[in-house]
């Protein structure tokens, strides 16, 4: 397919243009699903950038983003195509007016009285990236239609036939995990389980996304997010807690890590009321005493991935200031 990135490191460059910043073996998955015209299935915790490889791949290819969000009772006139009844009714009438009813039983199941949702819309008209994001969400059912779509990038409307796709689309699929989905959709895609970052990738992602908070701040929320992921909460915060977290402190001024700043926002960094219990106070001094020495022990080696080697020991120093 034209405008594909020619190998893994391309992929990786054209990701991270996007703003997503992947680790080699994503990838690779991505480069492999886009060279092998295979969906992608992304499995992972929340708030890892499942979603947003979609996005990004839209926008860097660039490709029309049609996006299927997937829920409970979710029906296949939702989900790929419907019948507009209305219009057809209005077609009855019109030939029996004209006293032309012969045909009329094949000809209003025709495309012109088809309603296009997003999978149909992903198979038709302009190349496109196709989201079926949270199908742990969808019925079993569901996942039985889509394997058609999945496998051949086709539909298959019984009183019409079979439609099928121009320009394959760029099939993303993402799971919570909330249920297993069937063996037989996993079968027709490559797998990748995206897993929180580690404390470099994660600083990169900031540096990405909240580029107005410093480089000390930043890395100080990554090694205090890294050792909270480590802890026993229910719900762990994912990379876009992160994000919110260092721009909530930016926008108080934080210049560093504080025991007060860290208590008073814990609600954009934890979600349920257990966890911020169990957090604030002596174990969040403990997470910020901890996250401030690991981001000083990691200043050399960031300023020197930053700078380039021969400045790097100049900024290994204490500072003040960010
Ligand atoms: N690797 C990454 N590079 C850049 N930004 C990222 C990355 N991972 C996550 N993000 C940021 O985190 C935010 C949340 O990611 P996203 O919505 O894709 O998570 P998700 O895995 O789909 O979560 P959920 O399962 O809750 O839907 C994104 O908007 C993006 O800003
Ligand atoms: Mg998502």
């Amino acid at each position: 397919m034209s405008g594909m990135p020619a190998d893994v490191a391309a992929t990786a460059a054209m990701l991270a243009a996007g703003g997503y910043v992947a680790d080699t073996a994503l990838a690779t998955t991505v480069h492999l699903a886009l060279r092998m015209g295979r969906p992608l299935f992304l499995e992972g915790e929340p708030g890892t950038g499942k979603t947003e490889i979609a996005k990004v791949l839209a926008a860097q290819l660039p490709r029309h983003l049609v996006r299927l969000q997937c829920y409970d009772g979710m029906d296949l006139s939702a989900a790929a195509y419907e019948w507009n009844h209305a219009r057809q009714l209005m077609a009855i009438r019109l030939a029996e007016a004209s006293g032309n009813v012969a045909d009329i039983e094949s000809s209003i199941y025709d495309r012109r009285y088809l309603e296009a949702r997003p999978l149909l819309q992903a198979l038709e008209g302009e190349p496109s990236v196709l989201l079926i994001d949270e199908l742990d969400r969808a019925d079993e059912p569901f996942e039985a239609f889509l394997l058609e779509v999945l496998a051949d990038f086709q539909i298959t409307v019984p009183e019409l036939g079979t439609l099928k796709a121009v320009t394959p689309p760029v099939v993303i699929i993402t799971s919570n995990r909330t249920r297993e989905v069937h063996d037989a959709i996993r079968r027709r895609c490559l797998y990748h389980w995206v897993d929180y970052p580690d404390a470099n990738r994660e600083k990169a992602i900031l540096a990405l996304r909240a580029p107005q908070v410093s480089a000390q701040l930043s890395a100080q929320v990554v090694a205090f997010v890294q050792r909270l992921r480590t802890g026993d909460y229910f719900k762990l915060p994912g990379v876009a807690e992160t994000i919110d977290w260092a721009n909530a402190l930016a926008a108080l001024d934080a210049r560093e890590l504080e025991t007060g700043a860290v208590d008073a926002t814990l609600g954009v960094l934890l979600k349920y009321q257990d966890d911020i219990a169990k957090l604030r106070g002596e174990e969040a001094a403990r997470l910020v005493a901890e996250a401030r020495d690991a981001a000083q022990r990691a200043e050399p080696r960031d300023a020197a991935q930053r700078a380039g080697p021969p400045d790097a020991a100049q900024r290994a120093g204490p500072r003040d200031a960010a």
